[in-house]
């Protein structure tokens, strides 16, 4: 069988370079054409040495593809994806465009208009272990948010089962590779290293999206959540910290038993005995999950792991993509974390 044809809009940025990585090791898909506004002419391979065996030229627009995954900045991203899908093309969109389904809390959210509201009906919400079979069909797939990944797979199994009282606190941190890779005076080397900072305190723009997603999992119950995000100094990977009051008593045994159940067929979602260091899932497209329940306060503590340009991003882009492909979710996706 002839292998797919894959496109990446946007390979300047850090998620649309790690897509390329991947799958410039895929089985099943070729990476046929990039884009990139900043580098167009240049060959892929001396602007991104570490992908030296490239043959590519990034250029300024797409050649011919079955798929295209759209690594661009909100807004941007949404002009590139109406064109595609006009086209017929298959999309995952690594972009916030996508994720809510409402296009006011959209708007709100993100301070602009949606530029092609017409297609937030048709996209599917792509975290693979909630909606493996919707994206199987889909001819646009919104790749969820780094943050929202990692918050949304922890609370999902407790809230999907209704063990807690409908109020939850996510408390992230993440690597400076998250804020991309544009100059941004916050993740300047003198100001991110050796630091950490909470910020967003007035509520981050993945909020809505993990309230969107853990809402549809209980529709009779409004989630209240907390969600506050950290910088800390590291390149990649994001540690969420999840807490909420159970409804009912339940042991940590009995909670790691349900986790374990929620995810024994999923080929990326591990429920650990031990809280994961954010070096456990560095370069794979892993979620370490690790429940507990304090029983001093009734709270039920849930610490999940992810790298955020991987499983947060281009991994997760991948696994999607190789469903709407109808080829194995884990092709190209084998590589295991990169430890210490
Ligand atoms: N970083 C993550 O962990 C992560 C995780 C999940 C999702 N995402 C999403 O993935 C997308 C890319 O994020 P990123 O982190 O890769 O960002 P990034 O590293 O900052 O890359 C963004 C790139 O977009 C290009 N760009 C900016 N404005 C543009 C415009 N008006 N028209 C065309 N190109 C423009 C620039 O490339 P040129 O310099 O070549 O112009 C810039 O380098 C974003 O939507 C982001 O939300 C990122």
């Amino acid at each position: 069988m002839d292998k797919a044809m894959a496109g990446i809009i946007n390979v300047t940025g850090y998620a649309g370079i790690e897509c390329a990585r991947l799958l410039s090791s895929h089985p099943q898909v070729t990476l046929a054409t990039v884009t990139g506004r900043s580098a167009a002419g240049h060959r892929l391979a001396d602007v991104f040495p570490h992908l030296a065996d490239s043959n590519l030229t990034i250029e300024e627009k797409l050649g011919e593809v079955d798929i295209v995954l759209v690594a661009m900045p909100h807004k941007e991203s949404a002009r590139e994806v109406l064109s595609l899908i006009e086209k017929g093309i298959k999309v995952v969109d690594l972009s916030a465009d996508f994720r809510l389904k409402d296009e006011t809390e959209y708007n709100e959210w993100y301070g602009v208009s949606h530029p092609a509201p017409q297609l937030l009906s048709q996209a599917v919400y792509g975290l693979t272990e909630l909606y493996r079979n919707e994206i199987a069909g889909a001819q646009l797939v919104a790749n969820p948010g780094c943050y929202p990944t990692g918050a949304i797979l922890a609370m999902a199994p407790a809230v999907k089962q209704g063990l807690i009282k409908e109020y939850i606190v996510v408390d992230s941190k993440s690597g400076v590779s998250g804020a991309g890779r544009s100059l941004n005076i916050k993740t300047h080397y003198a100001e991110a290293n050796e630091d950490t900072t909470a910020y967003a305190l007035e509520g981050h723009r993945h909020l809505p999206e993990i309230i969107q997603e853990l809402g549809l999992l209980q529709p009779d119950k409004k989630m209240r959540i907390t969600f506050v995000p950290h910088l800390v100094p590291m390149t990649r990977g994001i540690l969420s910290t999840c807490y909420a009051p159970l409804a009912g008593k339940i042991t940590a045994q009995e909670l790691k038993q349900i986790y374990s159940d929620f995810y024994s067929e999923e080929p990326f979602v591990k429920v650990t005995d031990t809280p994961p260091h954010t070096k456990h899932t560095r370069g794979s497209n892993l979620c370490l999950i690790h429940p507990t329940v304090d029983g001093r306060t009734g709270m039920m503590v849930v610490i999940s792991c992810i790298d955020n340009l991987i499983k947060g991003a281009a991994g997760q882009a991948v696994q999607n993509m190789n469903l709407m492909l109808g080829l194995p979710e884990t092709a190209g996706l084998e590589a295991v974390s990169v430890y210490p």
